[in-house]
This record gives C-alpha cells, structure tokens and sequence, in this order.
C-alpha cells in the first residue's frame, strides 16, 4: 500500500523551501486534536515558527528530519529522531513528532516512517530509541503494532493533559486525563 511512498531524510534547507507544506501538515494534526505538543488553534505563523526551529535543531543538533513524500512528490508524513546529547547517553535518541495528514492515514506511512527512522538510528551506531505517546492514541497502536516494548513504568505513570477544544464544546469534552506511555526500541548492530 506504500509502494509510492518515500522516506527520506531531508536538511534544513528543504525545510526553507517545503515550509509551507511542512506547516499544512502539522496545523492538520493539531486541528484533528492529536497529542503533538500544540493546542488548537494552531496558527500557520505559529507553525513556520516551529518548523523554523527544527531547522536549526538539523544545523546545530543534529537533529535527523524525515519526510514521507507520495508519488507525486509530496510532503505526507514527517518525523524527527533527536540524539540524546549527555555524555552517558550518546547510544540513545528520541523519536519525536511521528506525523501523517490525515487524508494520508492507514496506508502504512507511519510505520514505514518508524522503520527507516530505526534503520538511521543503526547507522548512526544507536542502541537505543524512545518515543512516548498517550494511551489508547493511534500513535500508541501504531508503535505496539510496529514492535516497540512499552515502559510504563520508565516515565511518570499519569500526566493530566488539558486540551482546549472550541468554545462549542461542552465542559466535560474539554479536560481529557491521559497516561503518558514510553516505547523503546533496542535497535540491534548489523553483523559484520
Ligand atoms: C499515529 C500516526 C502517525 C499513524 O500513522 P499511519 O500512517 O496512519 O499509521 P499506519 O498506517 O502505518 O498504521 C500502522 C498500524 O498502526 C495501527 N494504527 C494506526 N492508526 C490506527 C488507528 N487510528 N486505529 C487503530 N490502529 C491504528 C494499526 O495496527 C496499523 O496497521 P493496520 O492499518 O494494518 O491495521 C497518525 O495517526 C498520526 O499522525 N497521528 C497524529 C500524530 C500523533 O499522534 N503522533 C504521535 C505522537 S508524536
């Protein structure tokens, strides 16, 4: 089903130049309510400003940026692997923002995302990667699915997450409780 998809990693320099459909497609997660660090309304300057960052994050910290692209060449799908910077931790990184828009979903395309972003993390000679979600989220699914080992007891058990939702809602739609869960994935060396 992903046939034509592609994974890449791309610089901050495309980042300049796909900004705007990087923006489109994170406004699209936030206004669908995903757990992904932003409240709705997610405004497209709001958005540019973030992506602005993480280009930086690409410059000066090594911060690997992949995108899945469709056959037509577009932006569908993006996620970031951070490295880990303490002395004790450069075997590790984190996996961070695992995105897909909405009209691109269950089609594969997170999970090829996972897959390349741990084939990066071998070569870079990483041992370990973490990504945390909320409970009963897709992105929980998506990672249990892909063979990720939960650690509920790695990250603190019960994080409350406020998420404002239009005036429109009623109260009891607009404070959901969710556990926060940590997935980690013990990437093993290729044999020589
Ligand atoms: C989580 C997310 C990245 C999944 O992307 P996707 O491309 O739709 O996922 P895939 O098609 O690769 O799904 C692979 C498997 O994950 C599971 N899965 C994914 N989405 C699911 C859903 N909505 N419900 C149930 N299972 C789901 C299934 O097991 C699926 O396999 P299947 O389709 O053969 O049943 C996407 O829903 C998303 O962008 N969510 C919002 C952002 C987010 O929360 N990111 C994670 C936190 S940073």
């Amino acid at each position: 089903m992903t046939d034509d998809i592609q994974v890449r990693r791309i610089g901050a320099d495309e980042v300049d130049q796909r900004l705007e459909r990087l923006a489109d497609i994170l406004i699209d997660c936030v206004a669908n309510g995903d757990s992904v660090s932003f409240l709705p309304p997610l405004t497209r300057r709001r958005a540019r400003v973030y992506w602005r960052s993480v280009a930086d994050a690409v410059i000066c910290n090594g911060c690997a940026l992949l995108a899945a692209e469709d056959g037509a060449g577009q932006i569908v799908g993006t996620t970031q692997m951070v490295p880990a910077t303490s002395e004790n931790q450069l075997h590790s990184a984190r996996v961070v923002k695992v995105l897909v828009e909405r009209s691109a979903r269950r089609r594969g395309i997170g999970r090829r995302m996972l897959r390349a972003v741990s084939e990066l993390a071998r070569k870079e000679g990483k041992t370990l990667l973490t990504l945390s979600t909320t409970t009963g989220s897709a992105a929980e699914r998506l990672y249990a699915s892909s063979g990720w080992a939960s650690s509920p007891g790695v990250c603190s058990p019960l994080t409350a997450h406020i998420a404002r939702r239009p005036s429109s809602t009623s109260i009891s739609d607009t404070t959901k409780l969710a556990s926060r869960l940590l997935f980690t994935d013990h990437i093993c060396p290729v044999p020589f």
